[in-house]
């Protein structure tokens, strides 16, 4: 229970002794919500485009152990359930693709570009993108029974950790590029104005896609993921 909440109940426990609960709850029991709505609010407008793009590679990073734990069981031979792979890779599509490197192509890319800045890494960059959503139709099609079972074909599960790996050996070192010198600079780049504004655009695009949760609504399919697989405990990493 919060400070807040247990104000909230003092108060109403004061107020029903005063015999005025009935004509005060309704008001009363508004205002939480209300307010809670306008914190939301609030957080939203303080999260910047940098820490916003930062926190969905987060999610792409998480992606990348579940693709690394695929590559382990498909070379052990060691049973892999294929929704795992194939609900990560769903979400690099509608998270990842369709969402976050558009928000990058549509707003980023362009403005530097303009600027005549950056101009070979956003182009090494916008290639990536591209083989990025070719490798993940790729991994889409191979993630079924027929390449993730111990039974199933050598071979097509030897491409599909070929496209694994390809993944995860591409994705490392572009997020880590965007991460330490794109996004900073697209700080510098624009009038700190329109940097707030285009996190607010950011959000907004966050909620229409992907609805009220957003953002950790998706984190929940990675750690539902994660734990299909015993990865998502985190103590287990701690060096003994
Ligand atoms: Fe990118
Ligand atoms: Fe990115």
């Amino acid at each position: 229970m919060t400070v807040h909440d247990r104000h909230r109940r003092d108060f109403l426990l004061k107020a029903s002794t005063l015999g005025a609960a009935v004509a005060w709850a309704p008001s009363v029991i508004a205002a939480p919500a209300a307010k809670s709505r306008s914190r939301r609010r609030n957080e939203k407008e303080d999260v910047t485009p940098a820490e916003d793009l930062m926190r969905e590679h987060g999610v792409l990073n998480r992606i990348l152990l579940v693709y690394e734990e695929s590559i382990r069981r498909l070379e052990a031979g060691v049973e892999l359930p294929p929704e795992a792979v194939s609900g990560a890779a769903g979400i690099v599509r509608r998270f990842v693709e369709d969402y976050h490197e558009k928000l990058e192509e549509e707003h980023l890319f362009p403005r530097f570009v303009k600027a005549a800045t950056l101009v070979d890494l956003v182009e090494v960059l916008r290639a990536q993108h591209e083989a990025g959503r070719r490798l993940t139709a790729d991994i889409l099609g191979l993630a079924t029974t027929t390449a993730t079972t111990t039974a199933g074909d050598a071979r097509t599960r030897q491409t599909l950790v070929s496209r694994l790996r390809s993944f995860v050996r591409m994705y490392r070192p572009h997020e880590a590029r965007e991460d330490t010198v794109l996004f900073p600079a697209l700080h510098r780049l624009i009038p700190e104005r329109q940097y707030r504004a285009l996190g607010d655009r950011f959000e907004r695009r966050e909620h229409e896609l992907f609805g009220e949760r957003g953002f950790e609504g998706v984190v929940d399919e990675v750690a539902a993921i994660e734990k299909s697989l015993g990865i998502y405990d985190l103590a287990q990493f701690t060096s003994a």
